[in-house]
């Protein structure tokens, strides 16, 4: 195997060069009240995106990233669901697709509780918000305190997370289920590639990709994939957005969903104490959900998490980055600690070896170097590594990812995705998450420091704090 040193991982930019090239996608990106994604491939809000960009905007201005989950949470459904895109009324129809008149939120969505003024998709992506405000909110205590920042938010958020442990629980048994492979965020993984064979595609042609405008065709879902997410889409909407009761020919519970929602249950828990109210219901919701997640998705055998399959009712075999992820998680069992460490450096994940870790295991079936979510290597789901990774005390591996990093987001242009072995640029580049989380990475210091997130008992809360060293442009 080659190892770390042999691999030709692009030079690293200098940090001032990276710190100005990132400012200088989110600049860009910047509408006024959000960033978008990307300027062609996603020309709207995302919720996680925003909620990463968020994380990295507090270094460049806290009250940019405030008005970034601001406006976000403003279009909120009813029933407390965030929608994973906030439409932009000035972006022309055809630009994106599934688009507003795909997703008719204000008609179709009405009995959910759907805004009426704003259009938005009706489906949602993982939890990162409360995380996302309370790190915001440690960038500038002042400053948030002064716009009342966490109180305006704190009902939303909390709302956010009842829909999620309410309505989302379709397995009855304390987890967020998905309901589309849009939801989890990892649209095209193959751990969606046995449930979605259950699922009827709408024939080619009934509708036109906008993505093959900006993507690559070998970089982006088949058309048959698409196929069945406009099904599931198109089925989700004509049931009025139901969610428990509602038939989901789709629905899964995902291990990295599932972690960022305890995550962010305590940073609610912080909020709710910097506000005012009670943190402890949020601390015991946390501890269930982990409780959960360890007896629903841990699997001992493949020494990480794997999703569950609500409709077939099993474990899906495929060993994806989203197995990793909790190990951002407080407070897991020390087996279940030790053998997502030995499985992160083990051969399908090369953590230390390869510039980054893969979201797909290289042994895999199914395993594609290039393709969306079957093998390339991301920005965010590295970031949660690399914190994962400090809190259970790896800050020599968490480093090390660090650097290797930055240099895979300077060389190339800051893009959506990298190839986890040579680190080349993949997927659309300028992308907003990758921008901002150099910028968090770049404020968390010197490699050898303790960092934005340094190791603490691994049940102290303390694991979300973040704070900026003061490194804002
Ligand atoms: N990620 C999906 C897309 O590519 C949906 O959010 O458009």
């Amino acid at each position: 195997m080659t190892s770390l040193l042999e691999t030709p991982v692009p030079a690293a930019a200098d940090d001032l060069t990276l710190r100005r090239g990132a400012a200088r996608v989110l600049l860009r990106n910047w509408t006024g009240i959000s960033t978008i994604p990307s300027r062609g491939l996603y020309p709207h809000q995302w919720s996680w995106d925003s909620a990463f960009i968020a994380i990295g905007l507090r270094h460049l201005s806290v009250r940019r990233a405030q008005r970034e989950l601001e406006s976000l949470l403003g279009a909120q459904w009813a029933d407390g669901r965030v929608p994973h895109i906030v439409f932009n009324p000035r972006v022309p129809l055809d630009a994106y697709f599934p688009s507003p008149d795909f997703w008719r939120s204000s008609s179709a969505g009405a009995a959910a509780g759907a805004p009426a003024h704003t259009e938005t998709s009706g489906i949602v992506q993982p939890p990162v918000h409360a995380l996302a405000a309370w790190l915001v909110h440690e960038a500038d205590p002042q400053a948030s305190r002064r716009r009342n920042f966490l109180p305006r938010l704190y009902g939303r958020l909390a709302a956010w997370h009842d829909y999620l442990t309410g309505p989302r629980d379709l397995g009855r048994a304390g987890l967020a289920a998905m309901v589309h492979p849009w939801e989890p965020g990892m649209d095209n993984s193959p751990c969606w590639d046995g449930p979605l064979a259950r699922v009827n595609p709408v024939p080619t042609g009934s509708y036109r990709r906008a993505d093959l405008d900006h993507g690559q065709p070998a970089e982006r879902p088949t058309d048959l994939d698409y196929g069945r997410y406009v099904r599931l889409a198109t089925d989700y909407r004509d049931s009025g957005y139901t969610d428990a009761g509602g038939a989901h020919a789709f629905a899964v519970e995902d291990p990295c969903v599932n972690a960022l929602l305890i995550v962010s249950e305590h940073a609610l828990a912080r909020i709710a104490a910097e506000t005012g109210m009670d943190p402890a219901p949020h601390h015991e919701r946390a501890a269930r959900l982990t409780a959960a997640l360890v007896e629903r998705l841990w699997s001992p055998a493949d020494g990480m998490f794997l999703n569950r399959d609500l409709v077939g009712g099993a474990l899906i075999t495929e060993r994806s980055i989203a197995g990793l992820v909790p190990l951002i998680v407080p407070g897991l069992p020390q087996d279940v600690v030790d053998a997502l460490l030995t499985t992160a450096a083990g051969p399908g994940f090369r953590l230390g070896e390869v510039p980054m870790a893969p979201s797909y295991d290289f042994r895999g079936h199914a395993f594609d170097p290039h393709r969306y979510w079957r093998g390339p290597a991301w920005f965010n789901t590295n970031w949660l590594l690399e914190r994962g990774l400090r809190q259970y005390g790896q800050a020599p591996t968490a480093d090390a990812l660090r650097t290797a990093m930055l240099g895979a987001a300077g060389a190339s242009g800051f893009a959506e995705y990298v190839d986890p072995v040579t680190a080349q640029a993949r997927g659309t580049r300028d992308f907003g998450w990758t921008a901002a989380l150099t910028l968090d990475l770049l404020a968390g210091g010197h490699p050898a420091d303790p960092g934005p997130s340094s190791p603490t008992s691994p049940s102290s809360p303390t694991s979300l704090s973040s704070p900026s060293n003061g490194a804002r442009t």
